[in-house]
């Protein structure tokens, strides 16, 4: 299978953690989220092990928690010693919620209001990472008012596009985030942060994209930012202690994708820093990595139960499913691949080529076209895997339909409800 979580068992179902996956959903219902925590435990660990090991002293992993946030996700960080990037009040409120220590949350977005600047300085988050000039001046008056020197990095973009997909690709020149490095204004903002009396400036941040395989993109903007980092050196004496990488490496969506082994990956890209930094004579600051994708998604797995199997002769097949673009709204949005399959049939040979249709009213609401899939009945659960990222934290109520439960599957083979099924009742608790 995909990934090493996911197996079939004697009856011929579709296993995640070892556990029936046809059973969670008779238990729990359809639509479904099924989690390992375990999975999501281990990929922290290889992240945290493989920086500590590589990078210089100070390095750690931040999880990008728009990947998926709820309040147990929060607990689990904590419990890793992860610390965490947070990009919306939303986050940083559900982070508090979950007792999360936010000295090691980063606080990110390309537009911070003044509103949210006040209330990340007043909830005592460690960084803000700081995205143009406006919203420094904010961190600063703010900062002051509180009588408190504000950490800041400075996010920019080293124009890079790591041959990702265009929507994804956040790194370039032409971006909405940050501070551009080539044309001089980087430095300028730089410069005027070092003026600043309630911020410190710590270092910078960039974010190349996402879906990324190899780490010869993350060596490339590390050599975009490490140059920039030894001009500010020799021009201006300023030294750098922390510099961020971002997030975006890749995870194995379909039997295509490479397997990707993170550990060997930070290692070669640790190599590449160690000799940058010593050809440029800069002191290796400390590497900060922002996984998302790569901590949550193939933890994931999706189940919903098949409504109607519709040939239209001499065209196509679609199979209907109890949930579709409100849950998942990834292929609607980048066409993104995913792997389905009828989780109570999964030792057969797939038999018919078929569309995956959601059920809202809506042509694009599909999960994936054309996968080769058991010919499925009324009633089967179908499986999408993968989609522990960007799934739950994406979902809509679309259509009015209610979001599914989180239910998280732990190393002991128990389950649990993280996230409670939404009901009627809660959409319309805020109609007035
Ligand atoms: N750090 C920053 C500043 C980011 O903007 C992102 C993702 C990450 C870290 C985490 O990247 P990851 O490791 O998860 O690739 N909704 C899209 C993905 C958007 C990613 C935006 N930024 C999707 O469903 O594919």
């Amino acid at each position: 299978m995909l990934h090493t979580n996911l197996s079939v068992n004697e009856k011929g179902h579709l296993t995640l953690a070892g556990q029936d996956v046809c059973a969670l959903a008779d238990k729990y219902s359809t639509p479904l989220f099924l989690m390992d925590e375990e999975r999501i435990r281990n990929n922290c660990r290889t992240y945290i092990g493989a920086m500590k090991e590589f990078f210089p002293a100070g390095s750690r992993p931040l999880f990008a928690s728009k990947s998926c946030c709820f309040k147990r996700i929060y607990e689990i960080m904590a419990e890793e010693g992860m610390g965490i990037d947070l990009v919306s009040p939303g986050e940083l409120y559900t982070a508090a919620a979950a007792g999360f220590p936010l000295e090691n949350a980063f606080f990110h977005g390309n537009n911070k209001t003044d509103r949210d600047i006040e209330y990340a300085i007043d909830s005592g988050v460690g960084y803000f990472v700081c995205d143009n000039l406006e919203e420094l001046n904010s961190i600063n008056e703010t900062a002051g008012k509180k009588g408190i020197v504000q950490n800041i990095l400075l996010r920019l973009s080293p124009g890079i596009d790591p041959h990702t997909q265009k929507k994804i690709s956040t790194g370039k020149v032409d971006s909405k985030f940050g501070t551009a490095i080539e044309t001089g204004q980087a430095k300028e903002l730089c410069k005027y942060a070092l003026t600043l009396d309630n911020v410190c400036l710590k270092g910078f941040h960039c974010h190349i994209g996402s879906q990324i395989f190899e780490y010869d993109s993350f060596a490339n903007a590390a050599e975009i930012m490490l140059t920039f980092i030894a001009e500010l050196w020799r021009d201006l004496g300023f030294e750098t202690d922390i510099l961020n990488l971002g997030g975006g490496f890749g995870v194995r969506y379909v039997e295509s994708d490479p397997f990707i082994d993170y550990r060997e990956n930070i290692k070669g890209l640790a190599g590449e820093i160690d000799r940058l930094c010593a050809a440029l004579s800069v002191k290796k600051p400390a590497i900060l990595m922002e996984p998302g994708r790569s901590i949550v998604a193939d933890s994931g797995v999706t189940v919903y139960s098949v409504g109607s199997v519709k040939t239209i002769t001499g065209y196509k097949s679609y199979v209907s499913i109890d949930g579709g673009m409100p849950d998942n709204p990834r292929f609607a949005l980048y066409e993104s691949d995913y792997t389905a399959l009828i989780a109570n049939k999964a030792d057969r040979e797939p038999d018919l080529v078929a569309t995956i249709a959601g059920r809202c009213c809506e042509s694009g609401d599909i999960i994936q076209e054309d996968v080769s899939l058991v010919t499925p009945e009324r009633g089967d659960y179908l499986a999408v895997l993968v989609t522990g990222a960007y799934n739950f934290s994406m979902a809509s109520n679309y259509n009015r339909i209610p979001r599914p439960p989180v239910v998280m599957i732990k190393g002991d083979g128990s389950d649990y409800v993280a996230v409670k099924r939404e009901t009627y009742e809660d959409l319309i608790r805020n109609d007035i």
